[in-house]
């Protein structure tokens, strides 16, 4: 064997060899499934659902705990049930575990919860189907957005809300700020998208040591 065969021959087996090192981990390795059922209260409503206890360091935690903007959501909504009752629909983007969406399927006749990590949601959305003569809900998977990402988010509501028209449908946010540059783009996509945004009166509030506050987002 010549010289350069035998240098390309070990090159192979150095190939070969960094193949047999490589191991391969699927997403579902990286997440903590370990939910529990926990109660959550939002004025005179009660939710048993599925989520997580505690941060760890997941590859995606960020749909299986429920968020402190999901709280003020609920209690504004719990507190404010005109605003849903008899409305035929509702949709949620970012459901996480689905407790605002699966609040608001009580007031609402159809409710359609997405997040592109369904996973607990599904779980969710059959526990609480089991529990009570719930109406409908549906579990839609978001794909089409990149997570984290503002701009697409008002791309999908503004599509909403044109879809349905002005009088007929309205978004409503529940926002935690974690920082000013988060908090200005947000105003500034709202308004870079032609929409109109107001925060409603009463709802700015601390919760969990953050900044909160309710908008209502509008063509
Ligand atoms: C901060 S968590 C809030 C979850 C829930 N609304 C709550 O307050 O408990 C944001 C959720 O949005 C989902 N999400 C983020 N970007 C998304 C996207 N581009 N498409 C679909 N879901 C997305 C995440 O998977 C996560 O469940």
């Amino acid at each position: 064997m010549s010289e350069k065969e035998l240098l390309k021959t070990n090159a192979l087996e150095t190939d070969n060899d960094d193949d047999d090192d490589t191991v391969c981990l699927g997403e579902s390795f990286f997440i903590d499934n370990n939910y529990e059922v926990a109660t959550f209260t939002f004025g005179s409503h009660v939710l048993h659902l599925l989520c997580l206890q505690s941060a760890s360091t997941d590859f995606d935690l960020t749909g299986q705990l429920v968020w402190p903007g999901a709280r003020l959501l609920n209690d504004y909504i719990s507190n404010h049930s005109d605003l849903l009752q008899g409305s035929s629909s509702a949709i949620e983007l970012g459901s996480g575990v689905g407790v605002t969406g699966i609040l608001c399927s009580r007031f609402c006749r159809q409710v359609v919860l997405t997040d592109h990590n369904d996973e607990i949601l599904k779980k969710n959305i059959e526990l609480y189907e089991s529990s009570e003569n719930s109406n409908s809900c549906a579990a839609g998977k978001l794909t089409s957005l990149s997570q984290n990402s503002v701009p697409p988010l008002f791309d999908t509501v503004k599509q909403l809300l044109s879809q349905r028209g002005k009088d007929r449908c309205r978004f409503i946010l529940a926002y935690v700020s974690r920082s000013k540059m988060m908090d200005v783009m947000v105003t500034k996509e709202a308004i870079g998208h032609g929409l109109q945004i107001h925060e409603i009166d009463g709802t700015r509030s601390v919760i969990s040591n953050l900044e909160g506050v309710i908008y209502e987002i509008t063509l």
